[in-house]
């Protein structure tokens, strides 16, 4: 997810292929077992690639597209045709994707910070939103240049004990008046399930009932064709997220994106640039062609991450470890979080699947602090693009109850040698019976 945990050489990555037939036999069980959830991961990449070509079609997609023009990047066909080709498979009125956002983070930065005012009300629906949110918001850190310095106060509504939007007490937390509520789709790093794009329609629906003038803006990290609509198609009025996340498609090198009400769009890129540049301005340095084509391939990306996911899940699921979603359960993010219980065996299948990466596999993923976090993180993320979750990777903060995100990759064949490693790992520390 998130960033890249600080890495050390300590000479893994050796014996790759000589995994025991115990290990292999169990992750070939697993993978038997999901097989009709894969075949229906399948199915659903073509009406989503259908969306991504008709886009292409419609706005007449060509190699022309895939210059940038420099400097200024005043009048660039090619960033032009890619926000419109991105609003189209979002289901939005309009979107602005570049490679100037650094991160999601910075993507929903821009959003909040460009629609909401001195005196605005911020209302979190999902509970404590994402981690690095809280330092935009001003719930910790020095405050400096965060919501609050800026006169925006912020209130939450908890969620439920089973980790629901509390939609009983929905009436009584929009009570006062409030300028945008925030949803959060993907469960960031709680033990929550991701919320159904069914869902948020539904509060959508809730919120303007309520108060009319609210905006309900989305953090869509992670959900990107997960589902078949998007939250832009069932009334959310802005989203954002990030482009080395399940729309780069793996080959996007960095970037992120805002969608919605054209507008709202214009306004989050007036907060990107510069009020009378907004979206206008800010070269693609001639990397269009790889925005374009991760594009096209994020369908089969998200397809073959939640095969993987399904199948971390069903490993440890039989393993005896707690996951969500369970095998199986409905999915609106590409996360798969498993309760491994304490930090040794956490370290030790992130020390796995760094060790089963194409990048960086002699590196021992260890702790660290980083910048955006409360707590220390530990990533096992060997992607060829720094930080890219859309490739396979873990990471986990190093707290209470030491739950493990995965997430990504572009073929489920690695996951499988990946699951394997662990296996091999945790039973010689004892922690899994053979
Ligand atoms: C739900 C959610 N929102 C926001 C972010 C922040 O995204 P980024 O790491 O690109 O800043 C993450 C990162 O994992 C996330 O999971």
């Amino acid at each position: 997810m998130r960033v890249m945990g600080r890495a050390e050489a300590a000479g893994l990555g050796a014996g790759a292929g000589d995994c025991p037939t115990w290990a292999r036999e169990r992750v070939a069980a697993a993978l038997a077992a999901i097989a009709p959830l894969a075949a229906a991961h399948t199915a659903a990449v073509r009406p989503r690639l259908e969306r991504v070509l008709a886009a292409f079609a419609a706005e007449r997609l060509g190699v022309q597209h895939f210059a940038s023009v420099s400097g200024y990047g005043h009048g660039d066909q090619g960033r032009e045709t890619l926000d419109r080709v991105f609003a189209r498979v979002l289901q939005a009125e309009a979107a602005a994707v570049r490679v100037q956002f650094v991160s999601g983070t910075h993507a929903i930065a821009a959003a909040l910070f460009g629609v909401l005012r001195p005196g605005d009300r911020l209302l979190s629906l999902t509970g404590r939103p994402y981690d690095t949110l809280e330092e935009v918001i001003g719930l910790r850190g020095s405050g400096s240049g965060s919501l609050a310095e800026f006169g925006i106060t912020y209130d939450e509504l908890p969620l439920t004990a089973e980790g629901l939007v509390d939609e009983e007490r929905l009436a009584e937390a929009l009570a006062a008046p409030t300028r945008m509520v925030l949803i959060q789709r993907s469960c960031g790093y709680s033990w929550r399930p991701s919320l159904p794009v069914a869902t948020i329609g539904r509060l959508c629906e809730r919120v303007k009932a309520l108060q009319p003038g609210c905006l309900v803006f989305v953090d869509n990290c992670y959900g990107e064709l997960v589902q078949e609509l998007e939250p832009t198609a069932v009334g959310a009025d802005l989203m954002a997220g990030s482009l080395i996340k399940n729309l780069g498609g793996t080959l996007a090198p960095g970037g992120g994106y805002v969608a919605g009400d054209a507008e709202l769009v214009e306004r989050a890129c007036c907060r990107l640039t510069a009020p009378g540049i907004g979206s206008e301005g800010g070269s693609g340095f001639d990397l269009h062609r790889l925005l374009f084509q991760g594009l096209f391939l994020a369908p089969q990306m998200v397809a073959e991450a939640l095969i993987g996911a399904e199948l971390v899940a069903r490993v440890f699921a039989d393993l005896g470890y707690a996951v969500n979603p369970l095998p199986g359960a409905e999915r609106s993010d590409g996360i798969q979080a498993v309760r491994l219980g304490n930090p040794e065996a956490l370290k030790l299948v992130c020390r796995a699947f760094q060790a089963a990466s194409p990048v960086g596999s002699y590196l021992d993923p260890v702790p660290a602090p980083m910048p955006g976090y409360a707590s220390e993180l530990v990533m096992a993320g060997g992607s060829f693009i720094d930080g890219s979750t859309s490739e396979f990777s873990a990471d986990a903060p190093l707290r209470e109850p030491f739950v493990l995100y995965a997430q990504g990759g572009t073929h489920h064949s690695h996951q499988v040698i990946a699951l394997e490693r662990a296996l091999v790992d945790l039973a010689e520390a004892g922690l899994v019976a053979i």
